[in-house]
């Protein structure tokens, strides 16, 4: 067998990984192995590349991949699990960067050698593509680390602006087809730059989660079309199997949110300048002390809880999967509500629940919980929000508006663990907090739910 053919062989086993670890990632139990045969199918990827393909520049090549591997190690062993969703953000934007650049130097080959149509085409989707991924991902991660608003942002203009960059890409994109030019490609890549900031400044807080999985759809598609162009198996299988799962995901979490692809991208554009923040009001609110929850709770029927972002910042899984034993060793029948949005990651309350050893059947899906809350004593909620704001139903004005919720108005009574009244990440006030039939539980999550646990043992 000749090097080339091994090659090709190392290849297929790559992919044979890669499909074997989106398998895994499917269902929580096999995760972490899936996760694992990625991983080694992406190594084995770079082993091949770098031993087979004829290097040049080899020394600028080995402090880049000693400095992606020192930014990569430090990065993911420091990151919190509450910011993994703005490390994923970026790590897609970086590979739509890098199909981005790659087919920009490869267009000064393709431009040197008269190429065929089909390959200039496919070079220049890779060059805008993954620039609107590039600069969307940027954007994306500033609005998960709340660096800038989570809140929609739209400009006075912002539609005839988006239209001409849109119409100018296309413009290019056909110029850089018929005559090709790095020069002309670059403008390319800038307009593709424009337009990924213009995508993602108008998508509300609550949908950022749709926008994440679309990105990653891109950068999939646009390193799909690098394989085709340097003919590479394995970029286009890899490419092709990111930019499949992507967009499956991104189906499947605008259908969770009830919304439609073109409303979560251009809804916003209804809605005028939403530049600034909501004044949030300074109305009273009725506060609990965790004696008072302790007694709602250890003499309730039936419990809900509802975790969001916050248990996740506090960590208080732990404590909190205590206090329903308790209840339970009460007699209290005790569920989790699951909202798919719920945290900052797809599955973001699963896995965290799945760390205090919650029981898989006592997590009860929206769909599933939603007509329970009306016979429910005491519903729980710790350190969500949006995904219990009425609003969502009621304000057509809300970036939130349309998104399913968890019908937690409907019990007899409500308890909100959080530290102020500062809003979710959409950025906008709960009506549910001012409710007659709702406590607040003021402080970090972690210290009320101990204490919250020491009053109900103590009952
Ligand atoms: P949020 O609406 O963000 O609310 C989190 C709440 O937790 C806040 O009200 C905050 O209030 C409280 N909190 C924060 N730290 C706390 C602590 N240490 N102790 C107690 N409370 C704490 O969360 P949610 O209800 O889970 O909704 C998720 C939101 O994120 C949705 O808008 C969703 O669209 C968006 N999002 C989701 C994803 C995915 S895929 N899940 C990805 C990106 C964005 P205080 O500050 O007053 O404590």
């Amino acid at each position: 067998m000749t090097a080339a053919s091994w090659v090709q062989l190392g290849y297929l086993l790559v992919a044979v990984c890669f499909i074997l670890a989106l398998k895994g990632l499917s269902s929580p139990q096999h995760a972490r192995r899936g996760n694992l045969i990625g991983a080694v199918g992406a190594v084995l990827a770079c082993v091949i590349v770098f031993f087979s393909a004829p290097l040049d520049h080899l020394l600028p090549i080995m402090i880049a991949i000693a400095i992606g591997t020192a930014i990569g190690v430090v990065g993911a062993y420091r990151v919190k699990m509450t910011a993994m969703p703005q490390l994923v953000a970026l790590f897609n934007g970086v590979g739509g960067g890098a199909a981005a650049i790659v087919a920009l130097v490869e267009l000064r080959t393709l431009t040197a050698s008269g190429a065929a149509v089909i390959d200039l085409i496919a070079t220049v989707f890779t060059i805008l593509i993954g620039s609107i991924s590039f600069a969307g991902s940027i954007v994306t991660f500033l609005k998960l680390q709340e660096w800038m608003t989570t809140r929609p942002v739209i400009f006075l203009g912002y539609p005839i602006v988006y239209v001409a960059c849109l119409l100018a890409a296309i413009g290019t994109a056909v110029g850089v087809v018929l005559a090709p030019s790095v020069g002309v490609g670059s403008l390319l890549a800038l307009l593709g730059l424009a337009l990924g900031v213009l995508l993602v400044l108008p998508v509300g807080g609550a949908d950022v989660p749709i926008v994440i999985s679309l990105l990653n759809a891109f950068t999939g598609l646009s390193v799909a079309a690098t394989g085709y162009v340097f003919q590479n198996l394995l970029l286009l299988v890899a490419g092709t199997l990111v930019g499949a799962a992507g967009t499956l995901l991104t189906i499947l979490m605008a259908r969770a949110m009830g919304r439609s692809l073109i409303s979560t991208l251009f809804g916003a554009l209804r809605g005028g300048s939403t530049l600034g923040s909501t004044k949030l009001s300074d109305r009273p609110v009725k506060s609990a002390q965790p004696g008072d929850v302790a007694m709602m709770l250890g003499y309730a029927g039936r419990v809900i809880i509802v975790p969001g972002y916050g248990l996740a910042v506090a960590q208080a899984q732990h404590t909190l999967q205590q206090l329903v034993e308790v209840l339970q060793q009460r007699g209290t029948r005790v569920d989790y509500a699951i909202h798919p949005v719920a945290g900052r990651m797809p599955g973001h309350m699963n896995v965290l629940l799945a760390e205090a050893q919650v029981p898989y059947p006592q997590l009860k899906e929206m769909t599933e919980i939603n007509g329970d809350f009306a016979q429910t004593d005491v519903v729980l909620v710790v350190g969500a929000n949006d995904v219990v704001n009425p609003a969502a139903e009621t304000d057509p004005a809300a970036p939130i508006y349309g998104m399913p919720i968890l019908k937690v108005a409907d019990a007899k009574q409500v308890i909100f663990m959080k530290r102020s009244m500062r809003p979710g990440f959409a950025g906008i006030e709960n009506e549910l907090l001012y409710a007659p039939t709702t406590s607040l539980l003021f402080g970090d999550a972690k210290d009320t739910m101990a204490k919250l646990l020491t009053e109900v043992k103590a009952l």
